[in-house]
């Protein structure tokens, strides 16, 4: 039987002909004709101000915590379901995570919560859009500016998605976003820094290039380059943009496609739902996804680990995610969580991504899955 892996890495059209002349170019390392291709790109597909493509969104929330000026103590406040760079990324600089919430129906930081968490160290709030799914930015952002904090976008997997039609990625401050190859838009490892606040601007750039003000050099501001700041390598080589350039190009095809399997297992799975057996994923009315993911929430643990065998028995791969990082060992070493996680906990045993991308047999692990429930008696 055929397999369904969990993702496949697409080619979306003119990948390997722009890689091809990018090295006619002679330029591999970063900031060539290709890199600045994306960012241009990037800028207009996300309506913000500056998009620095870099080699990982890892690298942009690195950026941002520095960019941010954190020091050892500052606390900066996140979901504990989201990856791991969210929080990485700061304790890098010495800061404290302190770990809230999700909301039960999105598993997006829960806005309360945030505010029940802020003390007189807090300098930051992370806005993880899981699931390429908006938080609820308006209560998010008052609530910052209530206390004049910055917030900084998580959009690893939210590109091309919108909250109340403004894209995310051009809400916070700084944002960052991911082409990892499990994402919509990938070129390997990828990422690139979002640039909204204007004041960020000059030291990002220094930032990403080694702490050197080589970028002003190149443009003529300066007539050498130097050592300026902190920093480190952030950005790609020319080869990995030009790679990512045509993915970019083809961004609407691939979203659409990628939208046209979510509904179908949104639509198909349905009936499971009204009989109680499972939840899908709900959408809230503010906000408009680029289907990153299609995830079912099972009603036990046991029964998700039930249907991860039986579906790899049909060589279907599905997979779930996060541990919490409240409860993983650097989590515990570096964090501090505040209130309760009851629903970071439900996500954490309960949630299933399935298989998706833009060309897999979502028909297949559709019918797999009412075959589960029909063998287990339920339908
Ligand atoms: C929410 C979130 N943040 C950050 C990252 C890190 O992205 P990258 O692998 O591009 O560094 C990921 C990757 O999966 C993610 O899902």
């Amino acid at each position: 039987m055929e397999q369904i892996p969990f993702n496949s890495p697409h080619l979306s059209g003119n990948e390997l002909e722009y890689i091809v002349d990018a090295h006619k170019n002679g330029q591999l390392a970063g900031d060539g004709k290709y890199t600045k291709k994306c960012s241009e790109l990037l800028e207009s597909l996300t309506q913000t101000s500056r998009a620095l493509i870099t080699h990982s969104c890892t690298a942009a929330l690195e950026m941002s915590a520095i960019l941010l000026g954190l020091e050892p103590g500052d606390e900066v406040i996140m979901p504990s379901y989201t990856f791991v760079s969210t929080a990485n990324a700061f304790v890098l600089r010495g800061a404290v995570p302190v770990f809230v919430d999700v909301d039960i129906s999105t598993f997006n930081i829960n806005p309360e919560a945030v505010k029940d968490a802020i003390t007189d160290k807090t300098k930051a709030i992370i806005a993880v859009h899981y699931a390429g799914l908006s938080c609820d930015m308006d209560r998010l952002m008052s609530i910052a500016s209530d206390f004049n904090l910055p917030v900084i976008e998580d959009a690893a997997q939210a590109l091309m998605s919108t909250y109340k039609s403004r894209n995310l990625g051009s809400l916070g401050q700084l944002a960052s976003v991911s082409f990892h190859e499990t994402k919509n838009i990938i070129s390997g490892e990828g990422g690139a820094l979002l640039i909204n606040d204007n004041s960020f601007l000059d030291r990002a750039e220094i930032i990403r290039e080694k702490g050197t003000d080589r970028s002003r050099f190149f443009r003529g501001e300066v007539d050498k380059y130097t050592w300026v700041d902190i920093g480190s390598s952030y950005l790609p080589g020319e080869l990995i943009a030009a790679f990512l350039y045509a993915q970019l190009q083809s961004v609407t095809n691939i979203t659409n496609k990628r939208l046209r399997n979510w509904n179908t297992y949104n639509d198909a799975l349905s009936d499971l739902e009204e009989k109680g057996l499972l939840r899908r994923q709900s959408i809230p009315d503010y906000c408009s996804h680029n289907a990153h993911m299609f995830f079912i929430v099972l009603d036990s643990k046991e029964q998700r680990a039930q249907l991860i065998d039986f579906l790899k028995m049909n060589s279907i791969y599905s997979v779930f995610h996060y541990v919490p990082l409240h409860s993983s060992p650097a989590g515990i070493k570096y964090g501090r969580v505040s209130g309760s996680l009851d629903n970071t906990q439900i996500a954490a045993e309960r949630l299933l991504r399935l298989p998706m991308g833009y060309s897999i047999d979502v028909n297949r692990v559709v019918s797999s899955i009412y075959s589960f429930y029909r063998s287990n008696g339920y339908v």
